[in-house]
């Protein structure tokens, strides 16, 4: 697996696989857990190591027990999990370090790879706090990253004034229908790598034929494509699939280089 060297010098996967419907009923979002990770043992056995999951998703537990089933070595994985912009979770800095310590007793685990905050905290004053106790996980070891997600330009040069661990990645929604690139070449700028949520969502059927036209020139599929365009300009993916063969294909990325001009068709989608 190919990876993008972080701010920090740790090194991310190019592709991960999200975890947002596993373990739950009908592989809905709010469906009930019903602690079926299938799926997740599926991606790890297709060979995926980067693991996005989130407090929200109400899944970190199951998503922990499975990779720490895998047998495979825990520094093998880059794990990522986030923290959610309601005062439950952020209201005061004692709660931010509880959510945290619970997050690596769900995970199962010692150290956290990456680890965001889901959405913009519009209070400035919690959004400090919340980061400054991110960083305080950084200095003792338990966290290697911390970033966030959802951020516009404005509140990551918010998080950039007053960090003193400035922050490795921007999770966000990069997809046809919304690329957010003005935020994506802001983040390339500064160091901070743009990590693309929902990157198979919200394509039409059009585009998907205009993708399945320029994948024909390589031997691969649309998602294929799709995906190698996001990675080939240095964003990260986590396309996530309850299907086996998708899971897999979503993988094999690795082995093509799409064309400038087929880069053009797929900006101008
Ligand atoms: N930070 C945030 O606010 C945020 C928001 C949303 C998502 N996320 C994260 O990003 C991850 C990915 O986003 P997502 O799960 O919403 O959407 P996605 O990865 O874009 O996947 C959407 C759908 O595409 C299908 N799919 C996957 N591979 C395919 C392929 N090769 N060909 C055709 N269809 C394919 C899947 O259905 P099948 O199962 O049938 O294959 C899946 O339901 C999430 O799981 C979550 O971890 C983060």
């Amino acid at each position: 697996m190919e990876t993008i060297t972080l701010a920090n010098g740790l090194e991310m996967p190019l592709v991960g696989t999200g975890t947002n419907t596993y373990g739950k009923e009908g592989n809905q979002y709010n469906g009930e857990l019903n602690e079926d990770f299938s799926a997740l043992e599926n991606a790890i056995q297709a060979g995926y190591r980067l693991i996005d999951t989130a407090i929200s998703y109400r899944n970190e537990a199951g998503v922990g027990k499975t990779i720490a089933d895998s047998g495979i070595p825990r520094d093998d994985f880059f794990i990522t999990t986030k923290i959610p912009a309601d005062d439950t979770y952020i209201g005061t800095k004692e709660a931010v370090e509880q959510t945290i310590t619970n997050s690596l007793e769900n995970l199962e685990t010692d150290y956290i790879d990456l680890y965001l905050i889901h959405h913009p905290i519009e209070d400035e004053a919690k959004l400090k706090h919340t980061w400054e106790v991110l960083e305080s996980f950084v200095d003792n070891g338990k966290i290697k990253s911390i970033g966030v997600s959802n951020f516009d330009i404005d509140l990551l040069k918010t998080v950039q004034q007053f960090a003193r661990i400035q922050p490795t990645v921007n999770q966000i929604q990069s997809n046809p229908h919304t690329w957010n690139n003005e935020v994506i070449e802001y983040m390339q700028q500064h160091d901070i790598v743009a990590e693309a949520w929902g990157p198979l969502s919200r394509v039409t059927d059009e585009q998907i034929a205009k993708l399945d036209k320029i994948a024909e020139n390589y031997g691969k599929n649309w998602a294929q494509v799709l995906l190698r365009y996001q990675i080939q300009r240095g964003v990260v993916v986590i396309p996530k699939s309850h299907n086996n063969e998708r899971q897999s294909s979503n993988l094999e990325l690795f082995d093509f280089e799409l064309s400038d001009e087929h880069v053009i068709l797929i900006e101008s989608l």
